[in-house]
């Protein structure tokens, strides 16, 4: 398994690290990604709940690799709320791991470090 994040502002990608920290998986940047093993994507909300154009491309792609979905987000976006995981996870019918609120906090990253040993 891989760690695959997307990330415009840095936050998911910190988030990815601290995941790759207590899991020893290694963390790429879906733009310079080319899966060739099952992954776990991270990615951010952006728009009203939307996901971001890059990761609807890249899943166009290699989404049949894909195992689950993390989405980072912000609290006060209300309903929104990481909204883009939800729709993912709804369309390629994969879990949806989480949500985080920006980088997303230690015990964020053992529940997420979690789901990826029990896979
Ligand atoms: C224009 C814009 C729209 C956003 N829309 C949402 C949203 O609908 N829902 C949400 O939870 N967060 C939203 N966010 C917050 C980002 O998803 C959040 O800051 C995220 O951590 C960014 O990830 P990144 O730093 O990896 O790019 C939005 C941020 C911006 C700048």
């Amino acid at each position: 398994m891989q760690l695959i994040y997307d990330t415009l502002t840095g936050n998911t990608r910190r988030f990815a690290h601290k995941v790759a920290d207590l899991t020893g998986l290694e963390a790429v940047a879906l733009k310079e990604a080319s899966p060739q093993e099952p992954y776990l994507l991270l990615t951010y909300t952006f728009g009203s709940g939307a996901v971001p154009d890059t990761t609807r491309a890249f899943l166009q792609v290699h989404a049949p690799l894909m195992r689950g979905v993390v989405s980072s987000g912000s609290f006060h976006w209300g309903e929104n709320f990481g909204r883009a995981g939800e729709v993912i996870a709804g369309a390629y019918g994969v879990p949806f791991v989480m949500r985080v609120n920006k980088s997303g906090n230690l015990s964020d990253a053992r529940a997420v470090a979690e789901w990826v040993r029990a896979q």
